[in-house]
């Protein structure tokens, strides 16, 4: 976006004399390559032992007294910024840190040699996160602490790029600029430069700045957890001039590209005002300064181009910059001065001091919203929140079914109102028009700003206090706020302010007109029916506005978390005014005092997901919600076999509860038909079940069969293999015995090597499976040699911890061979791989041709609710019968025998293992067609909904990629999905959602995914 102008001579030296400049002057013995410069010639001098350099020969018009300036604010800056990010001086022999030289043509110059600054231009960089923003403010906020009280006087002369000129400049320049639209931006631009400096002028600060924060003048290096490390160069466009043109300009350049600008600015500016506070005039021109700053650039653009009409790259490097000006058109400057003063915590709203005042004088004042006091007497507060039963109940019914739960929940608090809170974060705002592509990721709006008044269609809305009709507008897109109106008031003794009433009825923009005086108490309008207010249950949104920019007849009544204390600010809370207590005030979740109290209460080896842990408050079919009503796809928890909180599920679990949740030690059909569906989804010798609470369960009691049976103890199991979290089960799971903290395996428990084709003993895929098995055999008959045979052998029909890894061709079925001649039996633990998952069998073993002796089941079939299976042969049920009885209490309930069942149902009825196959077939091949693009995806596997995408630093020798593979999990999440990562590399992505997750989240996956495998710190040089 930089322009170089006007054209200078660059001073005349070859490479070669540069050679010997640098060995004469410096006793340095380099390679060097020319880099660009607009007026200087710089070299890269690259030393043999792998130190680099920069020599700078400058334009024979610098100044001694300039350059000095240059010397001492790199010297400044090197004190206060991290070493190696500034390039610092390298003084000649005779320890002076600038050389006077001539040239053969016998001008004089100035040479000075730099330490190189590793990194990439910002400009190419990616991600620009949140984090990375704030950091480039807060060297920004370093350079400007350093810079600017060098005690030399001003420049001279004027500079091309200085914002105290930049009215003249544009003045000067404007008339190169063809494009008319351009045209009318940068006079608009200039309109309110001019408005917003006259009264600030002589009061800003001035000093030295850098004057050029450009975006390939930040260098960032890449790093693969943290940050990257931020450098700056080129102080060749120092100047003294406004402070606040330094964070001004490294707005400019950090919000082309964006998804929101207006959110990189302010990041910035926040990390800006830690390391240099700014003044409250300042941030009140900054937002025009950055306007002029993009203004400069595309007008002196406009000049070059009519100067090289050839030069196409011209145009497209303004490009950024243009899009930028003119998305900012639609931003009203007073809102990005909130913004910016937020970003220096400062209260957002300057109105909202005299608004404060008057509010608290006026309390007790206001006419009753609907002609009568709301009080304790007549109104409910009704929680609304995210997490809330009244949300979860009613949202996805129809507005009967949600009055129908509204009126039982009033009745039951005996109240005739019911009262929506302010600032309560809701996730019912479904339409596009709440999502705001962020920074981070896509953003909900989700905090309500006003109050809502839930009364019936028809009801009176009177004026709490006087005021005139300012705007009137039937706002009738689904979910907006059908018929409003806007009052304007103005008190002797407080500021100019709004309220706004949404979801009337029509009539009132018939009755009422723009300019009509209202008295307090007088009635203004009737709550709408659902036909006419955007499709909600009747009521009134009422809202206090002391800012209202440029919206006519709408407004937003709710606002991004990330912006809630700019919104709060500029729409106070309405509550006194509606004679409501702090209870209509909703309270956050303080997220530092919940990761505490759970440090607190539970133990240190409960581990949280995430460097930021989530605070999940609800689950709705493939998604998780946040407390901030943020929905994040979820790609991992398989548990939730039929997707989140199903309604049919928590149905039926209630229905059964009101009835009967007992013990098994009755007769009762529920719990036998749970049992006999189950069975009949096995092949036909697995016909009996036990029924038990979790995974870890059914695999004790398989053990504690097995063990009866065959009168043996020994058991078979896999490396990385994990049955479950009993002391029996960390036993045969090598992933907890040999992992932090394990003791390593028992004695009577017998590991083979993971059957795992990518990276494990065997990788040919024709014999693979019978290596594998060999090693079964050679278990069994070391014990046979010891008198022994095995117990069982335990093996998941799709390896989980083990990294996603599906079984090689005839491993199960030749090691079942061998166990069985050996008088072993076979377990297949279908945990986490049964109930359909692989897609193309309801059982992963099927995928092997086998039938065990043992299935155990967990996780899915209960949806979430604690429920497991062992399902085994009558046989070997009537052997384990050996007279102790086998009782668990809670295993076969009724409660959990009914949510068993309604997961059967649903899974049929939505045809969920049709969609596992198809959808999970499509991703996988998407899947591996990204392996083509990027060698660090190494292997893609798996079956179904049960996919592993390995990640490798190298596909040659397939050394794990761990910490990029966190980086992704880490990326994913900030994008709002949901992913994590399992293997003993720690670096296979792992793929297990809610069998409802479809073709557009797999579409969604993947576009995002493919996104963040671009990023920086993925493409660097392993
Ligand atoms: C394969 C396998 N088996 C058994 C279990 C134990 O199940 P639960 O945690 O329900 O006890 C797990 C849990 O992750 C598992 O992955």
């Amino acid at each position: 976006m930089k322009n170089n102008m006007p054209e200078l001579e660059r001073p005349a030296f070859s490479e070669q004399e540069a050679v010997l400049l640098l060995e004469e002057n410096y006793g340095l013995c380099c390679t060097l390559e020319e880099l660009p410069g607009e007026r200087d010639r710089n070299y890269l001098a690259k030393e043999h032992n792998g130190e680099s350099y920069v020599l700078k020969i400058s334009n024979s018009c610098e100044t001694l007294e300039f350059l000095q300036v240059q010397n001492d604010a790199l010297d400044r800056s090197a004190k206060l910024l991290e070493q190696g990010r500034i390039p610092k001086v390298f003084p000649a022999k005779n320890g002076e840190p600038l050389s006077s030289i001539m040239s053969k043509d016998g001008s004089h110059h100035w040479m000075r040699l730099v330490y190189y600054v590793d990194g990439m231009p910002m400009a190419e960089y990616r991600p620009h996160t949140g984090e990375f923003l704030r950091e480039l403010g807060r060297m920004c906020g370093t350079v400007t602490k350093a810079l600017h009280e060098i005690p030399a006087p001003p420049p001279s002369h004027t500079l091309l790029w200085e914002m105290h000129n930049v009215q003249k400049t544009l003045h000067e320049y404007m008339p190169w600029i063809k494009d008319e639209k351009l045209l009318g931006w940068v006079k608009k631009s200039l309109d309110l430069y001019s408005r917003t400096i006259e009264p600030l002028e002589s009061k800003l600060r001035r000093g030295w700045i850098h004057n050029d924060f450009n975006d390939y003048n930040v260098l960032a290096v890449p790093k693969i957890s943290g940050n990257p490390d931020l450098g700056l160069i080129d102080f060749g466009d120092m100047t003294h001039s406004y402070l606040a043109a330094e964070p001004a300009v490294a707005c400019a350049y950090a919000m082309l590209d964006k998804p929101d600008p207006l959110e990189a600015a302010a990041l910035l500016i926040r990390g800006f005002h830690q390391h240099f506070p700014l003044e409250e005039k300042e941030l009140e021109i900054l937002f025009p300064m950055i306007m002029m700053r993009l203004c400069l650039s595309l007008t002196l653009g406009a000049f070059q181009q009519q100067n090289d009409p050839e030069n196409e790259y011209l145009g497209i490097s303004q490009k950024p910059a243009r899009e930028l000006l003119e998305q900012l058109q639609e931003v009203n400057p007073r809102y990005a001065h909130y913004l910016f003063r937020d970003a220096c915590n400062l209260e957002a709203c300057p109105a909202s001091f005299e608004f404060r005042n008057w509010y608290q004088n006026a309390e007790g004042s206001f006419h009753g919203l609907l002609g009568e006091a709301l009080n304790s007497e007549n109104t409910a507060v009704l929680d609304l929140s995210v997490g809330s039963f009244l949300s979860a109940k009613t949202e996805g019914v129809s507005l009967e079914k949600q009055q129908n739960i509204l009126d039982e929940y009033l009745l039951e608090k005996n109240a005739e109102f019911g009262v929506g809170k302010y600032t309560e974060a809701r996730s019912f705002y479904a339409s596009k028009e709440f999502l705001n592509n962020s920074i981070d990721g896509e953003e909900k709006r989700t905090i309500h700003l006003g109050i809502d008044v839930f009364a019936p269609s028809g009801t009176s809305i009177h004026a709490p206090i006087d005021g005139v009709v300012h705007q009137l507008q039937d706002n009738h897109n689904e979910l907006d706020y059908g018929p409003t109106v806007i009052l304007r008031h103005k008190f002797t003794d407080g500021p100019e302010f709004y309220t706004l009433y949404g979801h009337l009825d029509g009539e009132c923009l018939k009755q009422l007109q723009i300019g009509q005086v209202i008295k307090g108490g007088m009635p203004l309008a009737k709550i709408g029916n659902s036909s006419e207010n955007g499709g909600w249950l009747p009521h009134v949104h009422f809202q206090i506005i002391l800012d209202l920019f440029d919206y006519d007849g709408n407004y937003p009544g709710v606002a991004l978390p990330s912006r809630k204390k700019v919104w709060c600010s500029i729409c106070p809370d309405p509550g006194m005014m509606l004679g409501l207590g702090s209870e209509s005030t909703a309270e956050e979740i303080d997220y530092g005092q919940l990761l505490n109290s759970r440090r607190n209460v539970f133990g240190p080896s409960l581990s949280l997901t995430y460097q930021d842990p989530l605070i999940i408050v609800r689950g709705q079919a493939q998604s998780l919600i946040d407390f901030k009503g943020q929905f994040y796809l979820d790609c991992v928890n398989n548990v939730a076999h039929v997707g989140h909180s199903h309604p049919d599920i928590a149905k039926a679990q209630s229905n059964q509860a009101y009835v009967l949740n007992t013990n098994t030690r009755y007769l009762n059909p529920v719990n036998i038909e749970y049992a006999e569906r189950l069975c009949a989804l096995f092949p036909e010798s697995l016909d009996t079940c036990f029924l038990v609470c979790s995974g870890s369960e059914a695999n004790e009691l398989a053990m504690r069969i097995a063990g009866t049976v065959s009168g043996q103890k020994d058991m078979i199991v896999l490396e990385e293999a994990y049955h479950g979290n009993t002391k029996a089960n960390i036993d045969i799971s090598p992933y907890k015995h040999d992992g932090p903290g394990g003791k390593g395996a028992p004695e009577w428990v017998h590991e083979i090597p993971m059957p795992y084709l990518y990276r494990g003993l065997y990788r040919d895929p024709e014999t693979a499976g019978k290596l594998y098995a060999d090693k079964v055999e050679k278990i069994c008959e070391k014990l046979f040699g010891q008198g022994k045979k095995p117990a069982a052998f335990i093996c998941e029909s799709m390896l989980g911890c083990g990294g996603h890894v599906p079984l090689p061709d005839g491993f199960l079925k030749q090691s079942y061979q061998h166990v069985r001649q050996h008088g072993g039996l076979c377990i297949a633990d279908e945990v986490q791989v049964g109930f359909g998952r692989a897609g193309k069998h309801f059982w992963s073993f099927e995928l092997q041709d086998v039938v065990p002796d043992i299935v155990t089941l967990g996780k899915p079939i209960g949806n979430g609710h604690p429920l497991g299976a062992v399902i085994t042969t009558r046989k070997i049920a009537n052997a384990f019968a050996n007279g102790m009885e086998y009782f668990n209490t809670f295993g076969g309930n009724h409660v959990s025998c009914t949510v068993g069942m309604a997961v059967l149902d649903i899974m049929e009825n939505e045809g969920l293992r049709q969609n596992a196959l198809e959808t999970g077939n499509w991703l996988k091949e998407k899947l591996e067609a990204l392996k083509e693009s990027f060698p660090l995806i190494g292997d893609v596997r798996g079956e179904g909904f049960f996919l592993g995408v390995e990640l490798v630093l190298d596909p040659e020798t397939r050394e794990p990629a761990p910490l990029q593979a966190d980086y992704v999990v880490e990326r994913m999440k900030s994008r709002k999905i949901l992913l994590s990562t399992e293997g003993p590399g720690h670096n296979v992505l792992k793929f297990k959602p809610p069998m409802v997750f479809n073709q557009r989240d797999a579409q969604h996956l993947l576009a995002e995914l493919e996104q963040v495998l671009v990023e920086s710190p993925l493409l660097q040089k392993r």
